[in-house]
């Protein structure tokens, strides 16, 4: 029998955390007091994700076509990310967080790649939870990095087969964080903009009207009481599909 993974313990919830602006506009205030009270709401959550069982949790922060942005935004997001770890990077060790950083780096403000490689560091033996925050991140670009450097290892060979090179390519791109069991998308909008797109493969999708920086452990709450109602069949036929008596057009995905 299939067994519903929504019952795991170990779960990896992957957030896109989009509204910042807009719950800004709506109170007259700069986009820069959004992205603040966004960081409020991710303390919530990093706090609440553990007593759900989620073991690994990834934030959207800021993706690489956020570049486009007026610079004083990014600057002021650079700078929020930056005391954020400065400031919670000990508590989150206290807890047994780990936490990581991926995305690109080179473009990255120097001071901000120092402490990140210092938060990193001082949280590197965290087992209660693994913290990954996306920086000037874009999933097309670690598929085609993937991707390339299986060119470059296999550049004087014979390609290995099709299911090799898609094994090694799922190993390559979920060596970090793994697949994506639940993704939530605040503010509104239905679309995955360029954010782990492999590892959500057969990842559960919810998308919810609260804007980020309202969202909170209640929020979390109710989107994982969603989450594990949903049976999840990974593309086969549901346990009970397979007891009826006409099943053979079953395999809905
Ligand atoms: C999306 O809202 C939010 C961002 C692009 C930035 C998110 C940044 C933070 C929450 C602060 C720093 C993060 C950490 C992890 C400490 P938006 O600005 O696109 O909102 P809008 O769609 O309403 O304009």
């Amino acid at each position: 029998m299939m067994q519903s993974k929504s019952q795991r313990q170990d779960l990896h919830v992957a957030i896109i955390m989009d509204g910042n602006g807009r719950w800004a506009a709506r109170r007259g205030l700069p986009r820069v007091a959004g992205h603040r009270a966004g960081v409020a709401a991710v303390r919530r959550v990093v706090e609440r994700a553990p007593e759900l069982g989620i073991k690994r949790l990834t934030l959207y922060a800021f993706s690489s076509d956020n570049w486009r942005r007026p610079a004083p935004e990014v600057q002021s997001i650079f700078w929020l990310m930056r005391a954020y770890l400065r400031l919670d990077s000990e508590r989150l060790r206290q807890r047994g967080a780990r936490l990581q950083i991926i995305g690109r780096r080179d473009r990255l403000p120097p001071l901000l790649v120092r402490e990140i490689e210092r938060a990193e560091s001082a949280t590197v033996n965290g087992r209660c939870l693994h913290l990954r925050i996306a920086v000037d991140y874009s999933s097309r670009d670690a598929i085609t990095r993937a991707a390339a450097d299986m060119t470059t290892a296999f550049a004087r060979n014979r390609p290995p087969g099709f299911e090799l090179m898609r094994g090694m390519l799922t190993r390559a791109l979920t060596a970090d964080g793994g697949e994506v069991d639940f993704l939530i998308r605040t503010g509104g909008e239905q679309r995955l903009s360029d954010f782990l797109l492999w590892e959500c493969a057969y990842a559960e999708l919810l998308f919810t009207e609260r804007m980020w920086p309202d969202f909170d452990a209640a929020d979390l709450d109710r989107a994982f009481a969603q989450f594990r109602q949903r049976e999840r069949r990974f593309g086969a036929v549901s346990p009970i599909v397979l007891l009826s008596p006409d099943s053979s057009s079953g395999g809905a995905r």
